[in-house]
């Protein structure tokens, strides 16, 4: 447990180091006050993926009914699989670790005139480099570590949690090179996670003819109820 909380907190302190070092050029705390809240948008999550893969639903869950939208963010990061070790060609990569900057979304949403144009510029952000990301205007408000299998997600001057995964759906196009959509919660459902509008991020579903280790980078939607 002390090792556990030691590793939790090294993660806290690095996370912040490295979004520090991102935003040092820009102070934009002062500019985001102006900026309404992601609640007063009207907007909602995005929640129907491929129905095809699955006739039954095809589709995440809505947040509880009390819950309120509190961050929008888009997310720059990677996943880590691992086809190494004794796997067999026919069994699926395992989870290693993916680690995911957070970008506050808030004054984008406030300045485009409606939730479809926020979606089709996401694929946008997948073509710029970690270093250009870093060096725009957007906030890092936070970011997504592992720890224990679990996702850690800290959101600066607001809570830092882990979720585990809730639900799933295959991207609604691209299943090839997109990820797939995710609904995560943390304990008692306190809050409620959601990645979306996936760009990159695909895993392949074997290990055949794959490397020992995947490496696949992605850009896509957060959306975070409480
Ligand atoms: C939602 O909030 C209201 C008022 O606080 C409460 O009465 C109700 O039980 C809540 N519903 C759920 C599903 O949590
Ligand atoms: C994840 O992949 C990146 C890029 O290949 C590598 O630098 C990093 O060490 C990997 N992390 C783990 C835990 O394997
Ligand atoms: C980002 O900013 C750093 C430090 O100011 C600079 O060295 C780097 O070239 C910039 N990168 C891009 C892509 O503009
Ligand atoms: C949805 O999934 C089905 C079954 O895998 C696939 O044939 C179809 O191409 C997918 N639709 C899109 C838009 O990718
Ligand atoms: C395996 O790694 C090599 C070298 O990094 C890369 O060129 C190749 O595309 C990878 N293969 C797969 C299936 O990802």
């Amino acid at each position: 447990m002390a090792t556990k909380w030691a590793l939790f907190i090294a993660l806290i302190q690095l996370t912040v180091l490295l979004c520090v070092n991102a935003v040092r050029d820009f102070d934009r705390r002062n500019d985001l006050r102006a900026v309404p809240p992601v609640s007063e948008s009207g907007w909602s999550v995005p929640l129907v993926g491929n129905v095809s893969c699955d006739p039954s639903s095809g589709s995440l869950s809505r947040p509880g009914v009390n819950k309120t939208l509190q961050v929008i963010a888009i997310g720059r990061g990677n996943f880590n699989y691992s086809c190494g070790g004794d796997h067999a060609p026919a069994n699926a990569p395992t989870f290693v670790e993916q680690y995911t900057q957070l970008y506050d979304a808030a004054a984008l949403v406030a300045a485009l005139p409606n939730e479809n144009s926020f979606h089709a510029i996401i694929p946008d952000f997948l073509d710029f480099d970690y270093e250009m990301l870093a060096n725009s205007s957007l906030e890092c408000m936070g970011s997504i570590g592992t720890l224990d299998n679990l996702a850690v997600i800290t959101l600066f001057d607001i809570d830092t949690f882990m979720v585990s995964p809730y639900e799933w759906v295959y991207p609604p196009s691209n299943p090839d090179f997109d990820g797939l959509w995710s609904h995560s919660v943390s304990e008692g459902f306190e809050w409620e996670v959601y990645r979306v509008e996936m760009a990159g991020g695909y895993i392949p579903r074997t290990c055949a003819d794959q490397n020992a280790t995947i490496f696949s980078e992605y850009v896509s939607e957060y959306w975070f109820y409480r």
